[in-house]
Order: structure tokens, then sequence, then C-alpha cells
């Protein structure tokens, strides 16, 4: 079991994009938390959230419909919040995409970049990401302290590419960083209680990562379960020195 002792008693927490296998990942072993107050669980799709509160059999844990890309569903899930706890104390926003089936997928050379493939790359994974912060962060400003973690990829590291490739999920990746970054930053000043980070997963065995899986050597595609275990010690790890930081699932500091 992690180690939230970073967050109060009773702390309430929301992970976006819980319908996909490492946010599922993320809720199974949140709800397993004894001081949780509430988790909500969010999706696109009702019965898909549904299914992921129902795996945790306790009332405690409550599904939440929210597209990224609608800024109305966005607003709704945070007054709902709003109304019923009153305060967040951990946000992991795991919403991304890397491939869709219709036309957007990792492009090897410049000739298959498409506008449209770009335009619901960025929405997903960079301006969803502010947007959820946009509307979240009002009900993390309090007194006690509060994780806002962005699931981010180290792919998205401008300092590290060296591979090249994939323009638009790295692109993407690099702006929800420098997103985060900035919102970090403007923690710094209104909101000093919220530590802001980027964190890297690992490469995880999920529906994102399967048509690329046989890269990866051996021994390095991590299970859902370890991954999100790994990411929860990060954040319970975390202090208010570690606003603003790009961190991969081993706590090491990513380049931005
Ligand atoms: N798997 C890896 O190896 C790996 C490595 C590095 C970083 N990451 C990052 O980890 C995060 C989680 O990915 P995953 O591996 O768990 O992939 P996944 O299983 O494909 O899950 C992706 C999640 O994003 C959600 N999503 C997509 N579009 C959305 C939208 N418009 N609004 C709200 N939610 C939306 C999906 O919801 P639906 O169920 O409705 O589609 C799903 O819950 C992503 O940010 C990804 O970039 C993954």
């Amino acid at each position: 079991m992690s180690e939230l002792n970073n967050l109060p008693d009773g702390f309430n927490a929301l992970v976006v994009g819980a319908t996909g296998g490492l946010g599922a990942a993320l809720a199974a072993r949140l709800a397993q938390e004894s001081r949780l107050g509430r988790l909500y669980v969010s999706g696109r799709d009702a019965a898909a959230a549904g299914r992921v509160a129902d795996e945790a059999a306790t009332d405690r844990v409550q599904p939440l419909v929210m597209d990224v890309t609608e800024e109305t569903s966005i607003e709704a899930a945070a007054a709902r919040i709003r109304a019923e706890a009153g305060r967040l104390h951990l946000l992991v926003n795991c919403a991304g995409v890397l491939h869709d089936g219709a036309g957007l997928a990792p492009e090897k050379r410049w000739e298959d970049i498409t506008p449209q493939a770009l335009e619901q790359g960025f929405r997903v994974n960079a301006f969803g990401h502010v947007l959820v912060a946009k509307h979240c962060l009002g009900l993390m400003r309090h007194g006690d302290t509060a994780v806002l973690a962005n699931v981010s990829a180290r792919i998205g590291s401008i300092e590290d590419n060296g591979l090249g490739g994939w323009y638009t999920y790295r692109a993407a990746k690099a702006a929800q960083n420098q997103f985060t970054r900035t919102l970090a930053v403007e923690c710094g000043r209104r909101a000093r209680n919220v530590i802001c980070v980027a964190l890297h997963p690992g490469t995880t065995d999920t529906p994102l990562s399967k048509p690329f899986q046989g890269r990866v050597p051996a021994g390095k595609l991590f299970t859902p379960g370890y991954s999100a275990g790994c990411l929860l010690d990060v954040i319970g790890g975390l202090t208010a020195r570690d606003n603003g930081s790009f961190l991969a699932w081993g706590g090491q500091r990513i380049p931005w």
C-alpha cells in the first residue's frame, strides 16, 4: 500500500481518465487507502466510469462523466465535486491519446503529419490537462497539502529527444509539460499548498502502448498495477520543493 502521508486524513481525490489502463489501476489502489475520503473516477463514457467505480465496491468511490475536450463537461464535473466534497487534495490526470484508429497515429516521417491528427492530439494531451486544472485548482487551494499530477511521458522531454518521430504525441506532451510548469509557477504565488508535477509512468501494458510493445525490451513493460503503485509512491513523497518537477515512476528527475 502506498503511503500518501503528505495528504490529510479523509483526503479527496479525482482520477481523470480512470477508464484507461493506468487510470483504472490508480483508482483501484486509491480506493483501498484507509485514509481516503471520496474518490471520483472520470471517463468520457458514463457506463465505463460506472464500471470502474463498481469495481471498488465502496460508495466512497463515485463515477463522473468528463470529456477533457469539452470545457462544459469539465466545468460540470468540477461543480459536482464542489457541491458534494467541497475540496480536492489529489488530482491525477491520466487522459491521453497516442492513436485513435481514426487518423491519429505516431508519425514516422514529416510527410505523415496532418492538421487533424495534430489538433486531436493537442486537444486531449495538452489542452485537456490545462483546462482540467483551470476548473479544479479552485477546489485544491485550501489549508492542506494538495497534489496536481499530470501524467505525461518521457517522450515529451525536448532535451531527451534523440530518436525523433511521433511528432504529435511528443509535441503535445511537451506542451502539456509547459502548461504543468506554468501552473506550478502560478501555484507558487496563489496556491502555495498545491504541488504541481508532471509524471512519467514508464512503458505500461495498456491499450495506448499495445501496438508498440514489440520494441520494448524484456522486463521493461510494466503492468498497470505496478506503474500505479510507483506513481502513488512518488506522489506520497512529494514536498513543496518538488512543485514544478517532471518525475519518472522511480522518482528520478527528467529534464524538461
Ligand atoms: N502506457 C504507456 O506506456 C504510457 C507511457 C507514458 C505515458 N503514458 C501516459 O499515461 C496516461 C494514461 O495512459 P494509458 O496508458 O492508461 O492509456 P489508455 O489505457 O489508452 O487510457 C487513456 C485514457 O485517456 C482517456 N481519454 C482519451 N481521450 C479523452 C478525452 N477526450 N477526455 C477524457 N479522457 C480521455 C481514455 O478514456 P476512454 O476510456 O474514454 O477512451 C482513457 O481513460 C496517458 O496520458 C499516456 O499518455 C502512458
